[in-house]
């Protein structure tokens, strides 16, 4: 009875202390300023468990032909160079501030993911990040090509290079 009571008075006492911590205003929220490492740990880790829990388990039902790789590749172009960026092509400036920042896609950690996972993570985006959710705006179809690109990506030619914008300067 004694170590319940001890529990619910601990458990009490933090979230009070959560609580004056939010309420005083000192918790950060600017972009511009990077978060501590425990935060980053903490956030990585529950956002790597929810993508993993939630994406289908299903290999690209588009394969990896010519067409589905361009058609990826105008995806690419015109939805996701400006955070990203790509090999030979530097993110915009909108790009730039981002925090947490738009990884380059060609990371082995994120090469790692499965092909569900891409899926998941580009029609549901990320929350409380710049990451925007597709599945609105796209057919699922249109998202397979997408993740048949991002595949592609860390081998891309110097035509596709070009294709994607690499060489132009910011504003042409
Ligand atoms: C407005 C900026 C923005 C756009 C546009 C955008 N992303 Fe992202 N994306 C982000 C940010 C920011 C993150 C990091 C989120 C995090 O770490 O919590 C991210 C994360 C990701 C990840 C997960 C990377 C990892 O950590 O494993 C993938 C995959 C991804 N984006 C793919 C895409 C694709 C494909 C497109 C285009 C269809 C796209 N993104 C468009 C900002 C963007």
């Amino acid at each position: 009875m004694r170590f319940l009571a001890g529990v619910l008075v601990g458990v009490a006492v933090l979230g009070a202390a959560a609580f004056f911590l939010l309420a005083s205003g000192l918790f950060e929220v600017a972009a511009a300023v990077p978060p501590g490492s425990l935060e980053t740990h903490l956030a990585r880790f529950a956002l790597d468990r929810s993508i993993s829990r939630r994406a289908p388990n299903t290999t690209n039902p588009v394969g990896k032909d010519a067409d589905a790789l361009r058609e990826g590749r105008e995806h690419y172009k015109d939805m996701c160079v400006a955070c990203h960026g790509a090999p030979g092509v530097d993110p915009s400036e909108v790009g730039e501030g981002l925090n947490p920042p738009a990884p380059d896609l060609t990371l082995e950690r994120v090469q790692r993911r499965s092909d569900g996972e891409l899926f998941w993570i580009v029609q549901n985006g990320i929350r409380m990040s710049g990451m925007p959710a597709f599945g609105p705006t796209h057919k699922e179809r249109q998202i397979w090509e997408i993740v048949a690109f991002l595949r592609h990506l860390p081998s891309i030619t110097p035509e596709e290079e070009k294709a994607l914008g690499a060489g132009k300067k910011d504003g042409d």
